[in-house]
């Protein structure tokens, strides 16, 4: 039977092996880095996870009709800062999780210290490789936009209140406080490393304002529906597909759709925002058609 996600494959299959070779080229150190360290690196970035954010850049610069090749540093830098994202997201600190993409997190097979370190190292050579880029005006372009959706206004920003919410919780808020707390968690731990993806792929492609703009509509309509089908997943998801612990947010009190709205409601909402973000992008025409199986694919996913 022909799934979203095997239609979706099949168009992003000559893009997947680009992407695995550049990352481990970018992560062949020379002596100076700590062996314990290179392996680290290596056992949270290499050869996993689904890689929907550096296909999203390469899929958007060749929607804007640019050379998918140019894009790779920037895709490369994009999973470099969401391995990192996920490593720390994993520590005892924060959502103190053990398994991740279907193996023991970096923290348990390495140690907690090591696991801070390989985020760190993952952040930083994620600044380094983007100066790969064409040009000097679009490194510092892409620099500044990388650093926003990575800082204390988005990525960082978000994880803080992710963490905070179960105390704004307790405190007994109202529903409609709640919701508008919980969109912007989402749209900034989740959503602004989506949008960053696309505003990079479109840069590299020297796509118009114009399509900036609604490839932006686009990319925050993606990436709050993918965390809601997140928080679904953490909800009704089988572990051996998902290869993370499941129904792990409700235990930990943690603000998420299905616990708002319900898991009828979220579902519909996702629904809603991925028609929309398609919608969106009409424009683009047929050189859109991989956006949209993108976005049909976050909806679908099991995974
Ligand atoms: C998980 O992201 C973290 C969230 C922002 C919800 P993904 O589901 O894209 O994780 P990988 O990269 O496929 O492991
Ligand atoms: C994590 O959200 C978002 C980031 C890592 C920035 P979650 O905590 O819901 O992600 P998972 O479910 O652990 O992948
Ligand atoms: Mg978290
Ligand atoms: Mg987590
Ligand atoms: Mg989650």
């Amino acid at each position: 039977m022909q799934t979203s996600e095997t239609t979706f494959e099949t168009q992003v299959a000559l893009l997947r092996p680009q992407i695995e070779r550049a990352l481990k080229e970018y992560t062949r150190f020379s002596e100076d880095c700590p062996d314990k360290l290179s392996q680290a690196i290596d056992y949270v970035l290499l050869d996993s996870g689904k890689r929907l954010r550096p296909i999203l850049v390469l899929l958007t610069t060749q929607a804007c009709s640019g050379e998918v090749a140019e894009s790779l540093p920037a895709a490369c830098a994009v999973e470099m800062i969401h391995c990192y994202s996920l490593v720390h997201d994993d520590l005892p600190a924060m959502d103190d999780d053990d398994l991740r993409r279907g193996k023991p997190t970096c923290h348990l097979v390495f140690d907690e210290a090591t696991a801070i370190l390989t985020g760190d190292a993952l952040l930083t050579r994620a600044f380094e490789i983007l100066t790969d880029l064409d040009s000097p005006s679009l490194v510092t372009r892409c620099l500044k936009e990388l650093a926003t959706a990575a800082g204390p206004l988005a990525l960082i920003g978000g994880q803080v209140d992710d963490l905070g919410a179960p105390e704004l919780l307790a405190k007994k808020v109202g529903k409609e406080e709640a919701l508008a707390q919980l969109m912007k968690i989402h749209r900034r731990k989740t959503g602004a490393m989506f949008s960053v993806s696309v505003r990079l792929g479109a840069l590299v492609a020297k796509a118009s304002e114009a399509e900036i703009a609604f490839l932006e509509k686009y990319s925050e309509k993606v990436g709050l529906a993918f965390q809601i089908t997140d928080d679904l997943l953490d909800e009704q998801g089988e572990e051996k597909f998902v290869g993370k612990r499941t129904q792990k947010d409700a235990t930990a009190g943690k603000l998420t759709f299905p616990r708002l709205i319900g898991i009828q409601e979220s579902r519909e909402y996702a629904s809603q925002l991925i028609e929309e973000a398609c919608l969106a992008i009409m424009p683009l025409g047929e050189k859109g058609e991989n956006l949209r199986l993108l976005a049909q694919y976050v909806l679908e996913r099991n995974r």
